[in-house]
């Protein structure tokens, strides 16, 4: 059975049987309703990672995308995935383990797109109901750093993806020393956040151990400065006009910039940095 043909309430009800929803509880209290919608008045609509449009570009520079099959892991709120849609006429899934995010992706699918992008619950980093070999390029952007043991996960897409597909990632970096430092640990205690460091030498182990051959590996951490700034500068602006008060007690705005200025120090002083892998399978 074709994934993209299974209704809401039937990945919902397999998913139950394919994983342990336990392991997963964690995250669902991170990424709360309302978190989210301060994280779009951060990282724009349907975005929950830096960088908006141009972010996104950026992460595929220089891949081929017009009209390939691709899966997202991590999907969040869906707005990659209806831009790689739109801009490249993919067919995308979105995965992701929150179940009302894949809810309010799904009612926030323009309808013109709803034939190309559809949403899959996952309730474990394994056993994906997904035939082998299925995609022509897997992506996630800004959602590894959340998993403390990644080798499930890429022998999963490893699995999925085509022999000549492409697997890329984006994601939080920890210096080589694999602990984040002050500014990044702050944020996880104030945020309550699951965030586990890796370092560069690290990922590249995990990669090649998990069967996928390098490609491109590039460090992004100087476009996430800027896009952090420019967060931090919207958000500012936000307090002063107040334009944001229906979502953010003044408090917590002042927490969200806070937040924000942190990861800036963070990515200057390089305790914290952005990478982007390209691999493919191994031959
Ligand atoms: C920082 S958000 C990024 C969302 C999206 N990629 C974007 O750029 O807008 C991280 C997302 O990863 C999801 N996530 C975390 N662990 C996951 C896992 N093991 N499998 C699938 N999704 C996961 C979270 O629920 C959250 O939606």
């Amino acid at each position: 059975m074709k994934i993209e043909s299974l209704s809401c309430a039937a990945l919902l009800s397999f998913s139950f049987f394919i994983g342990d929803l336990t392991a997963f509880s964690s995250l669902e209290d991170e990424y709360t309703p309302r978190y989210c919608l301060q994280l779009e008045a951060a990282y724009g609509k349907g975005m929950m990672s830096e960088g908006g449009s141009e972010g996104i570009e950026f992460m595929f520079d220089q891949i081929p995308l017009n009209h390939k099959v691709a899966l997202d892991i991590g999907s969040g709120l869906g707005g990659v995935a209806f831009y790689l849609a739109e801009t490249y006429s993919m067919r995308i899934t979105g995965l992701e383990v929150n179940p009302w995010m894949i809810a309010e992706a799904q009612k926030q699918t323009p309808a013109h797109l709803s034939e190309q992008v559809d949403f899959l619950l996952s309730t474990s980093n394994s056993h994906w109901p997904i035939p082998d070999e299925n995609y022509d390029i897997i992506y996630s952007k800004g959602v590894l750093t959340h998993l403390e043991n990644k080798n499930e996960l890429l022998q999963e897409c490893h699995r999925l993806l085509k022999k000549d597909g492409i697997f890329v990632i984006t994601d939080w970096l920890s210096a080589e020393t694999k602990q984040w430092g002050e500014n990044i640990s702050k944020l996880i205690e104030l945020e309550h956040l699951a965030l586990f460091p890796e370092s560069k030498s690290g990922y590249l182990e995990l990669l090649q151990k998990n069967g996928f051959t390098l490609l491109s590996v590039r460090d992004d951490s100087l476009a996430y400065l800027r896009f952090n700034k420019a967060i931090c500068e919207r958000l500012q602006a936000a307090m002063l006009t107040r334009t944001l008060s229906d979502i953010f007690e003044e408090k917590e705005l002042q927490a969200s910039i806070d937040g924000y200025q942190s990861i800036a120090k963070a990515l200057e002083m390089g305790e914290l940095k952005v990478f982007r892998f390209v691999v493919q399978k191994d031959f």
